[in-house]
């Protein structure tokens, strides 16, 4: 699908990945570039339209698709790291967690399904390395992606039908507010941006950025012995 010309929606559009995916949907020509956030005051951008959008807000969700049936290319990007172990976190913070991560991409791609449907648009979710590879620190974040790509999937199995492509797009460490305490190398996030739409225009089932993530996805056919021995 062809960025220039489309309206693309972007959730966590204010910063981090979604403030790079907003500029560069801008840069290849986007028709309107929604940047939905929480609180759209802090969408900075003076070219993207700001929505607001709270993902453990279903009304500000169905608000949000009610609005703008003009979008062709959906992104579920908003998301939160807040482990943790999984054994020790409060349960509260590890369902609020998968709330997000989870809930919150099916809840708008929910929302927004017959108007990707009605516009034969594209759906994007920016999943991770850590849908394929738990680490310290990340147990619960990696349940929460690990279920996301696993919601991917069975997106694009339900959409593929009506004509919507889904791309899956999966990365290592990248350079943001998330992953600001890890030491390991980083991804600029404008690499992922312009990955990410680069492959929705090649019509990509899946999109890898980095070397790690990479190396991850080849790691999935070891024997788990390997990885968690
Ligand atoms: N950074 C990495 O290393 C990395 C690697 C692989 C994948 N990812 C994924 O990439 C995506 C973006 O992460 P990032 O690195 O850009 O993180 P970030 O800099 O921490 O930004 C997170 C974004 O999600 C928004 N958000 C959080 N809770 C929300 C809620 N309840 N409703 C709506 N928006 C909410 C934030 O909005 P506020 O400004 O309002 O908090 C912010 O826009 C996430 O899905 C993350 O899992 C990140």
């Amino acid at each position: 699908m062809k960025i220039e010309g489309a309206t693309v929606l972007v959730t966590g559009g204010n910063r981090g990945i979604g403030k790079a995916l907003v500029e560069e949907a801008l840069a290849r020509g986007a028709r309107k570039v929604y940047a939905a956030a929480r609180n759209p005051e802090t969408v900075t951008n003076p070219n993207a339209v700001p929505v607001a959008l709270d993902l453990t807000d279903p009304a500000s969700i169905t608000a949000a698709a009610a609005l703008h049936q003009d979008v062709d290319i959906l992104v579920n990007n908003a998301g939160v790291h807040l482990g943790g172990e999984i054994l020790l976190d409060e349960l509260d913070k590890i369902r609020l967690e998968m709330e997000i991560n989870y809930f919150g991409p099916l809840q708008v791609t929910r929302a927004f399904a017959p108007t990707l449907v009605a516009n034969k648009g594209h759906l994007l979710n920016i999943n991770s390395g850590l849908s394929w590879l738990v680490v310290p620190d990340h147990s619960s974040y990696a349940s929460t992606k690990a279920a996301s790509w696993m919601l991917t999937n069975a997106l694009r199995m339900e959409l593929s039908a009506h004509g919507v492509g889904v791309t899956s797009l999966h990365v290592g460490w990248v350079d943001t507010e998330m992953a600001a305490r890890r030491t390991e190398e980083k991804v600029p996030p404008a690499q992922v941006a312009r990955e990410a739409f680069a492959g929705i225009e090649h019509g990509a089932l899946e999109v890898l950025v980095g070397d790690a993530a990479r190396q991850i996805k080849t790691a999935l056919a070891v024997d788990p012995s390997v990885l968690y021995g």
